[in-house]
């Protein structure tokens, strides 16, 4: 403005041009981040939205018995309360005999349904142990008794599992089982980023996930589901991801974690798909891990065009909601990985 003033008209000119000139790139800047915002706030709406949908149309909230998989949920849920209850140090008296007699109903109707499988089973055995349960204080529920009698008559000899009910545990037994050092496990994990080439067997797969299978999760409903990819479904699942460039094709194998969202019923529990699904992926990684593979966790916050794209190549359901890949893949002998420096405790852990 100065050098205008001083130097004459064309110098003013020159300076309002200039001006102008900065005034519409500060616009179009200024539009441009408008533009910016009012596109990811359509985008949060709509895949909020889709989400919104695939949960009402696929959770159990409006499908109590709609399809084995929402009976299924429905009977782990129900014996889930009794066996929480029976482990308790002193369940109430009377405590669960509707979920009992309910579940009772529920079992029959599932095994004329869909038979007797792991499930079914299950939920005779921990009625079982209900009924016993009440025996031992002297009381009896004799119309529940005869239910169970019946239904176990009729699964005859395909009642194989003894699993359900409680069990007794000792601290010592518990202390004996946690060798070596967690701390140091832990520590010694890193995401991998170079892989040995050398194919993963799917065997060791199979014992991750088997060993991941502990976690614990919302009423034991364990909806996660596992698959793995490698050759050609790789690289076609791996065209899809950015995080995963540059390395992603080395690591022999990528998994798909997800979760089944016909095991979770009603709003409180829209957003527990991905607690439970995120607990199982941090196990299934420690798994691996502990057997001596390589992972780098690929997340998987996609839009709902992406999403469309994965479930068809990855051949996935609509009822499965995606929660992280994992890279997995040998170790080389020799490799970099990045620091990834960690907060201080005293951030993490606030005193209240
Ligand atoms: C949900 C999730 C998604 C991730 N996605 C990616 C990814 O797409 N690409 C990548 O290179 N690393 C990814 N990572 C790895 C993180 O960068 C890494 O865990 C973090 O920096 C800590 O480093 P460390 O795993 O070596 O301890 C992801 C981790 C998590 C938990």
């Amino acid at each position: 403005m100065l050098v205008g003033v001083q130097s004459g008209n064309h110098l003013t000119n020159r300076w309002q041009v200039a001006s102008r000139w900065l005034w519409y790139t500060q616009l179009r800047r200024g539009g441009g981040v408008v533009v910016r915002i009012v596109r990811n706030l359509v985008g949060v709406v709509v895949d909020y939205l889709c989400d919104l949908v695939r949960y009402v149309r696929y959770s159990s909230t409006f499908r109590v018995y709609g399809s084995r998989a929402h009976f299924e949920a429905r009977l782990i849920r129900a014996y889930h309360r009794i066996e929480k209850a029976l482990s308790l140090r002193e369940p109430r008296d009377g405590f669960g005999k509707q979920v009992a007699q309910a579940l009772a109903r529920d079992v029959e109707r599932y095994i004329l349904r869909y038979g007797i499988d792991m499930t079914a089973q299950v939920c005779l055995n921990v009625l079982t142990a209900y009924i016993a349960f009440h025996r031992g204080r002297g009381e009896s529920i004799p119309e529940l008794e005869s239910t169970v009698q019946r239904l176990k008559g009729l699964a005859g000899d395909r009642l194989t599992l003894t699993a359900g009910g409680v069990m007794q545990v000792t601290a010592a037994d518990i202390r004996s089982a946690i060798r070596g050092q967690f701390a140091g496990f832990v520590e010694s994990r890193h995401s991998i980023r170079q892989f040995a080439p050398r194919p993963v067997d799917p065997g060791l797969i199979r014992e991750a996930v088997r060993i991941a299978i502990r976690t614990p999760s919302a009423c034991n409903r364990q909806m996660w589901r596992v698959r793995a990819y490698d050759g050609e479904a790789k690289r076609r699942v791996l065209a899809l991801h950015n995080g995963s460039r540059g390395f992603g094709h080395e690591a022999d194998k990528i998994l798909i974690v997800t979760g089944d969202l016909r095991y979770f019923e009603g709003s409180t529990e829209r957003n527990q798909v991905y607690i439970d699904g995120g607990m199982f992926a941090m196990t299934l990684i420690y798994a691996l891990h502990s057997l001596g593979l390589g992972t780098c966790a690929l997340n998987l916050a996609i839009g709902r065009r992406t999403e469309r794209k994965l479930r068809r190549i990855a051949n996935i359901p609509a009822w499965e909601t995606f929660i992280v890949m994992i890279a997995v893949g040998h170790l080389p002998e020799v490799l970099r990985v990045a620091q990834s420096p960690r907060r201080s405790v005293d951030e993490v852990l606030v005193n209240v």
